[in-house]
């Protein structure tokens, strides 16, 4: 199980001429178990900020934020993140970069190597466990992030932006293989994207901030069935939400 629940998130940060800069204001936010919620919002709002507040990366000012009913303060095992850039060991092989938290866990070899194992196969890389991070593209390092992630089996998934640095094709291959991951590994995920029909492709909400500082300006619900293909992108269902999004920012941007 693993409910997030977040009540009125305040946080500022101080700029290098001393001054007190509010980003956060009052966010409130829920994630269900099992769900996926995306955040977008104008550049700079503060989602990345959202983010490592979640994760106990970095101190809020004010509010609180639960997981299940118990107050989050730091960095857990509950919570996996996973950065737009990859963040893989160069010297590490596929293998090891997986298994990391593990070893820092101390986890028994022979279960280490099974549950690696298992989380090659479920990001389909099979045959590269023994490849290092610049044998891999962009796409399968990405694959070995999420797999890195989910290895410490957190309830909570944070993503911020994992998939910007793709191509467009890459990126929609991820997208889609991202939802037949979460779907098998049965985790809540909170997604950073600025790539509205991103969001609302993969959530099953999407959270709009507001333009910095910032509260939540609206929540959109994407009630399409799931299994979505990608060519669901181009109903008009998904696309009046993407509309609908793109119109609430647009508005945030100007301001
Ligand atoms: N460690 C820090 N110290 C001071 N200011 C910071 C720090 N981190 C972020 N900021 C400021 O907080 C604001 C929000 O940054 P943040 O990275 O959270 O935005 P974002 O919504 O993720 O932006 P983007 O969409 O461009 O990724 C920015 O004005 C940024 O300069
Ligand atoms: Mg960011």
């Amino acid at each position: 199980m693993a409910t997030l629940e977040v009540e009125g998130l305040c946080k500022s940060y101080r700029t290098p001429n001393g001054q007190d800069m509010p980003v956060l204001k009052d966010v409130s936010f829920t994630a269900a178990d099992g769900e996926f919620v995306a955040i977008v919002g104008p550049s700079g709002c503060g989602k990345t900020t959202f983010l490592r507040v979640l994760d106990g990366l970095a101190g809020a000012d004010g509010g609180s934020i639960a997981l299940d009913g118990r107050p989050i303060a730091g960095p857990g095992p509950d919570r996996g993140f996973v950065f737009q850039s990859d963040s893989l060991l160069p010297w590490r092989t596929v293998a090891d970069n997986i298994g990391f938290g593990l070893e820092l866990q101390r986890r028994d070899r022979a279960t280490a190597r099974r549950m690696v194992s298992d989380l090659v196969r479920l990001v389909g890389l099979e045959g590269f466990e023994r490849y290092y991070p610049h044998q891999l593209s962009g796409g399968m390092r990405q694959r070995v992030n999420l797999a890195r992630a989910l290895a410490i089996d957190p309830g909570v998934l944070l993503m911020d932006e994992p998939f910007a640095a793709l191509d467009a094709q890459t990126r929609e291959l991820m997208q889609a293989e991202l939802l037949r991951i979460w779907a098998e590994a049965h985790k809540t995920v909170v997604f950073i994207t600025h790539q509205i029909d991103e969001a609302v492709y993969l959530a099953d909400r999407v959270v709009v901030f507001s333009a910095r500082p910032s509260v939540v300006k609206a929540t959109i619900t994407v009630d399409i069935p799931r299994p979505r293909p990608l060519s669901a992108k181009r109903q008009p269902a998904m696309l009046s939400r993407v509309d609908e999004i793109w119109r609430l920012i647009e508005e945030e941007v100007r301001r």
